[in-house]
């Protein structure tokens, strides 16, 4: 009641103040009504705004949503039975682990349809045996999916790589992550420090920086076990999951293997990080010693 009339109060003062510009005070309004009238006010405003940005977000969608229209019609035309073929699973053979920038667009790189990759992404494209979100995302794709192949993909003009590169402070989480690059960097400082060109040093550092998380893949148990499985199963030529290097350069397009040979990295450590004996494996009644052309590093 006492609520009500206040908000009445509030609303005839709010109307007269915004006609006449006359302060609360002046028209005799009590100072538990100039109150419900600030509120009421603020209240009003934020209201406002509120229905504003409402008002943008639903534009924003509507213009995705038309989009995503026309994409389902163009796909339809093309393939009637693409979406038949979507609906019925996923079985990739890839999984694609790259950085969250927005010009790195892996499928359209590659070609390659939906329902073919896997997908990570995070700042820099890094491997951290800490983050839990990439381990299940590892995990999920090795064990359940059965991908072949990880594609480890860093890309040119890295804003992450050229943070790391910077003396600077960018905030407590974003200087956590951006670390695990400047241990690239003091990895390899000697041959970074002498590129004299800042462009090439930082594409270099990409490269070293990609060559890095793809040891980081190989120090896993889940990429370490599903290897030695595999590697223990006559149906499999090879050993899986293969790792591989990759740089994409959004100036060009294009996207290359990086140079850096880290799988013979990868075996002159492997004592270091090798979390399995081969025998715990079991090897199938049918292999034959030689029969099949198994990885040479595992
Ligand atoms: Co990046």
């Amino acid at each position: 009641m006492v609520f009500s009339f206040c908000r009445a109060a509030a609303r005839k003062a709010f109307a007269h103040q915004a006609s006449s510009n006359v302060a609360p005070a002046a028209i005799g309004i009590s100072h538990t009504v100039s109150t419900c009238l600030k509120e009421y006010s603020h209240q009003q405003r934020r209201l406002f705004h509120e229905k504003k940005f409402e008002e943008e977000d639903d534009h924003t969608l509507e213009k995705l949503f038309v989009r995503n229209r026309k994409w389902v019609e163009k796909t339809n035309k093309e393939d009637p039975t693409f979406f038949k073929k979507l609906a019925a699973g996923q079985s990739p053979d890839y999984l694609y682990i790259g950085c969250s920038d927005s010009r790195v667009s892996i499928s359209d790189l590659i070609g390659i349809e939906m329902g073919e990759l896997f997908v990570h992404r995070n700042i820099a494209n890094l491997v951290v045996s800490s983050d839990v979100n990439l381990l299940a995302v590892m995990t999920y794709a090795i064990e359940h999916l059965k991908v072949k192949h990880i594609l480890l993909t860093g890309h040119n003009d890295c804003g992450g790589v050229r943070a790391a590169m910077k003396h600077k402070d960018i905030g407590p989480v974003l200087d956590s992550w951006v670390q695990n690059i400047r241990d690239v960097y003091r990895l390899h400082q000697e041959e970074l420090d002498a590129i004299a060109d800042d462009e090439q040093r930082h594409r270099r550092l990409v490269e070293l920086n990609v060559a890095e998380q793809c040891l980081n893949l190989n120090k896993t148990s889940v990429v370490q076990k599903r290897r030695n499985e595999t590697h223990a199963d006559p149906n499999f030529s090879k050993s899986y999951p293969r790792v591989h290097g990759l740089v994409f350069d959004p100036a060009t397009g294009i996207l290359c293997k990086v140079p850096t040979d880290y799988k013979k990295i990868a075996s002159e450590i492997s004592d270091m990080y090798e979390l399995f004996d081969e025998h715990d494996f079991m090897v199938h009644p049918d292999y034959v010693i030689g029969s099949h052309d198994k990885d040479e590093t595992k």
